[in-house]
């Protein structure tokens, strides 16, 4: 084991950097009962010899496991070479990709698989020359147009090292007039064989992205189709011993450039996403082409930044991206380390939105990223029901095992404290009690005369204005809810599609904490939910659009004061019904408490009318005491100053 040796640094810094029951976990199944996650320690059936009850242990301290019936015991390294039968230098290449250290070149691989590496990587790096020299010399200009079209420049398409294919044959044709045979270009990925064992190349008819390694060597493509008519619209080279998908990021290399604190580094899922980004102005962009994140993909990012942000579509798939990621991240979080999430509107990718929407409004995204912490709390309180005290204990053990995941002590220490102050205020707020507030109508409905009489002054489609009002200045100002719970759970509304909208709206916001900047998450997610043409007519009522532009500034002080018009104009149409109601049952029936509630009701009503007009009086009061105050004061203040 001499390579050990001389490597020891290199080995000591992977160990350091991985959870040995990370790498473990793939190949066997932890009794839970007698794991404690906590401490890192873990068992499990040893799979190194057959048994039924755990007896291997391993302990993430110390980076050691351990078979109390076979006696098999080492670290990572041993354990890979033993179960996976490879010798030292791989484990040692595959913990290094896992881990995110660099490897010297110095140290001494198996001399056959280092010449196969360096063939297929050369193969590679000829086959990109290949490429962008087919789309330089093309005759066809249908290629640059597209291009240019999607807003690159040549600088952009050099830069970026963008090719095209050439005609059926000829890449092979060239690489083997430059010396590679068959089986290498096969292993270097670029061609695929047929069920007569001929080979054939697997990309045509497509723009070529170059894919490179951390140092910049290209490895593998990815294609984007120029037909329209392949299956695919993106085809990638396969998994060869260069290109594993899932430790590679896109563009990885350029960014690894720039300074640590040049701009935060964006990751998205698509090459032309990257690629804009890039060219806009926010250089630090990858991408993950496409596949869901995995952890040594977050490693490797975290040693650009320690917050990347990650870009979503603004739809299910995105948010259910973003959850996916809940499960990957927290095992390996450690202190100062996280991420950040933007979620595009309306279905669009990065790409779209800078084209649509433009760079200040993707810098607005990016100052507004959801951190992972408020994924985390959405997606549980998000998807479940509240009623009973069972339930918000179910929902707080699985909120504690998710965070139980959290391997580093000190992260999830605050996770937790951080979650039970969310859940003691949720619980305390009783905003999840929302829908039996919302439903239960004790109060009897106004009478068929009444809602007859309270429609023929209303808006479209029976909606009042009043209502109408309401429900714009919620979505177009959701930090409204928070500010005036109580009186939003109470307010009477009388057209029932309008109370579930109210009662949608504030199960969101209050669950993902909208902010204002963010009101087109809410708009999305009540199109999704069908209230698409209810928001239409609203929008009609009140001759105001409800989603002005996505980062409108809103003042949530005026946007306050206004609001608490809105509610005193609501409550005052609710006494004003009820009255007219009460006075019906008075002449139908002189009771004593038909006649109470008639004088209650007018005496509110009088009230709400005189707090008013008084707050209306003061206010001129005020205003003309200042005027006197200043005429007084004027020049003495002029000297002063
Ligand atoms: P998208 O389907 O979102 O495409 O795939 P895009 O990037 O917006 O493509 P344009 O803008 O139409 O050119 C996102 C990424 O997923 C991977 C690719 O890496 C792509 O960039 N992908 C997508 C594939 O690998 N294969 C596919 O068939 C589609
Ligand atoms: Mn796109």
């Amino acid at each position: 084991m001499n390579t050990q040796k001389t490597s020891n640094n290199v080995t000591e810094e992977i160990k350091s950097k991985i959870s040995l029951s990370d790498i473990i976990q793939k190949y066997v199944t932890w009794d839970n009962k007698k794991s404690n996650p906590t401490r890192g320690s873990y068992w499990a059936c040893c799979p190194f010899h057959n048994e039924k009850t755990a007896s291997f242990t391993v302990d993430n301290h110390k980076n050691t496991y351990h078979c109390f019936g076979c006696n098999a015991h080492g670290d990572a390294f041993k354990f890979l070479m033993d179960i996976e039968n490879i010798d030292f230098p791989e484990a040692l290449r595959r913990l290094a990709d896992i881990s995110g250290v660099n490897l010297p070149e110095k140290i001494n691989f198996d001399p056959v698989e280092k010449q196969k590496r360096e063939i297929i990587q050369r193969i590679n790096e000829d086959a990109k020359k290949f490429f962008i020299n087919e789309l330089i010399k093309s005759e066809n200009a249908t290629v640059f147009d597209y291009l240019m079209k999607r807003g690159l420049t040549k600088d952009n398409i050099e830069q970026f090292e963008i090719g095209i294919t050439a005609k059926r044959g000829e890449l092979v044709r060239h690489l083997s007039s430059i010396g590679y045979n068959e089986k290498q270009i096969f292993d270097a990925g670029l061609s695929a064989q047929n069920d007569d064992g001929e080979y054939y190349e697997r990309f045509i008819n497509r723009i070529t992205f170059p894919i490179n390694d951390k140092n910049g060597r290209t490895v593998a493509f990815g294609g984007r189709d120029l037909t329209n008519k392949a299956p695919a619209k993106y085809l990638n080279s396969p998994e060869t011993i260069l290109f594993q998908k899932k430790n590679i990021v896109y563009n990885y290399h350029n960014a690894k450039k720039l300074l640590a604190n040049e701009s935060q580094l964006l990751v998205c899922e698509g090459y032309f996403d990257c690629i804009t980004l890039s060219i806009n102005g926010f250089r630090k962009s990858v991408a993950t082409m496409g596949t869901s994140m995995s952890a040594v993909q977050i490693q490797l990012l975290w040693q650009l930044s320690n917050l990347p942000i990650l870009c979503y579509d603004g739809d299910t798939a995105g948010v259910n991206a973003a959850n996916r990621i809940i499960d990957i991240i927290f095992p390996i979080l450690k202190p100062g380390y996280s991420m950040k999430f933007i979620f595009f509107p309306d279905g669009m990718d990065p790409d779209d939105f800078l084209k649509k929407r433009g760079k200040n409004e993707m810098d607005k995204l990016i100052s507004n990223a959801t951190p992972l912490i408020d994924i985390f709390w959405a997606h549980f309180i998000t998807s479940s029901n509240f009623g009973t005290p069972e339930d918000r204990a179910n929902i707080e053990n699985q909120l504690n095992k998710m965070m139980d995941r959290i391997e580093n002590a000190e992260v999830k220490k605050q996770y937790k404290l951080e979650i039970r102050d969310r859940l003691t205020a949720y619980w305390r707020s009783k905003s999840f009690e929302s829908n039996r507030v919302f439903f239960k109508t004790t109060k009897k409905k106004p009478s068929a005369k009444l809602l007859q009489k309270y429609r023929s002054n209303s808006g479209e489609d029976g909606i009042s204005w009043q209502n109408s009002i309401f429900i714009l200045s919620l979505i177009r100002c959701p930090e409204l809810v928070a500010e005036f719970m109580d009186e939003i759970s109470l307010v009477e509304l009388l057209d029932d599609r309008v109370i579930l909208l109210k009662e949608k709206i504030f199960k969101f916001v209050i669950e993902n904490k909208v902010k204002n900047e963010q009101s087109i998450l809410l708009v999305n997610h009540l199109k999704d939910l069908g209230y698409a043409r209810l928001m239409e007519t609203i929008e009609r009522n009140t001759n105001e659009k409800i989603h002005i532009s996505l980062l409108d500034d809103v003042n949530i002080k005026d946007a306050k004061v206004k609001f608490r018009n809105v509610l005193n104009e609501l409550e005052k149409n609710r006494l004003a019904n009820d009255l007219e109601a009460a006075k019906l049952s008075y002449f139908e029936n002189a009771t004593d408490i038909n006649e109470s509630k008639i004088y209650e009701l007018k005496k509110e009503l009088d009230n709400l009318k005189n707090r008013e007009s008084q707050g209306h009086k003061q206010e001129a009061h005020i205003e003309k005491k200042f005027d006197k105050w200043y005429e007084e004061n004027k020049s003495r203040l002029e000297r002063k100053n």
